[in-house]
């Protein structure tokens, strides 16, 4: 049987802690081999290009500024100092500021929805996520839906109620409190923001890793998807941030007008692994952009577009 054309959006489940302890050697000694890991799972989640995505991080820079957070492959792997992150997702920012501000209280509601999951309890819950009003319920929900819906996928309908079926999984890990506490640690010091890329603020010497969803494909992360034209104000921030002496990486899809929007960069094809499912599943790579404003581990920004 032929696979279908793979979707850039399916998470594909490898183990974090390998995928650093592979990475974190004497060349990286910045890398944070097993402690905090992602806590959600995430469409277009970045663990499985990981190295290819430290190997190329400036080395020097003031904060760290994740705009398109999801679940923070990235964030992760490096824990920086200082760290400012953002997304669209708004139960999504509130789940990260509850694991960072109220760990406990989140572990315990988890707890709960992990004794009492099955379909019947999904449903119900799957109609409060938008109702709540209180971060730590909302951030608790939210992990409990993550972890039992169909593929990590985070969608809602045109009313703004998430509306993911159930995925099938024999028994969900829903609750990993260890993972948890060190993901609130990690997060300890970093601002946490609901904003749209556009109104992340520009300083200079900071490095920002900008991580859309991927042009031409589906994108409807929060109901509001991401099309051209959002592709065309993103390489418009992308000047800005350069502009301002700021030192950007973005990754995207392989596509012309990508190619197009960003020819001023450096710009480097990778292969991405992805998991493809027709009868079974399957793993096959595919093409990514990697472009970032400066070239090498250590340089500065080699050219200043205007
Ligand atoms: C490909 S995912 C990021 C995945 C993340 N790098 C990871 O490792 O899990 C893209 C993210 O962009 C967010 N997003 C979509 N449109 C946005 C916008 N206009 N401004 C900021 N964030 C946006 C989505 O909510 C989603 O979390």
């Amino acid at each position: 049987m032929t696979p279908r054309a793979p979707k850039m959006h399916e998470p594909l489940d490898l183990d974090f802690d390998d995928v650093l302890s592979a990475i974190a050697d004497e060349n990286m000694p910045s890398i944070k081999a097993s402690s905090a890991r992602p806590f959600v799972k995430w469409a277009g989640g970045k663990r499985a290009i990981l190295p290819e995505l430290l190997s190329r991080m400036p080395g020097k820079y003031e904060a760290y500024t994740e705009c398109f957070l999801g679940g923070g492959a990235l964030f992760f792997a490096v824990q920086p100092e200082e760290a400012y992150l953002s997304d669209i997702n708004f139960p999504l920012v509130l789940t990260y500021t509850a694991v960072r501000d109220d760990v406990e209280r989140l572990i315990s509601k988890l707890q709960a929805h992990a004794e009492k999951h099955n379909k019947t309890y999904y449903l119900d819950r799957r109609d409060q996520l938008t109702r709540e009003t209180d971060p730590t319920t909302i951030g608790a929900l939210l992990i409990y839906l993550n972890k039992t819906c169909y593929n990590g996928l985070y969608r809602v309908n045109q009313s703004g109620k998430f509306n993911v079926p159930m995925g099938s999984y024999k028994d969900p890990t829903i609750l990993d409190e260890v993972n948890l506490r060190a993901a609130s640690k990690a997060l300890n010091r970093a601002k946490i923001k609901q904003k749209p890329f556009f109104q992340v603020p520009l300083v200079k010497d900071n490095f920002y890793y900008l991580d859309p969803p991927y042009h031409t494909t589906f994108s409807s992360y929060d109901g509001s998807g991401f099309g051209d034209n959002d592709h065309r104000k993103l390489a418009d921030f992308c000047k800005q941030i350069n502009a301002a002496g700021g030192k950007f990486m973005l990754s995207n899809s392989d596509t012309p007008l990508i190619r197009q929007l960003y020819q001023a960069y450096n710009i480097e094809s990778i292969e991405a692994p992805r998991m493809v499912s027709c009868k079974g599943t399957q793993r096959v790579k595919e093409k990514e952009l990697i472009i970032r404003n400066y070239d090498g581990r250590k340089s500065e920004p080699d050219r200043q577009p205007t």
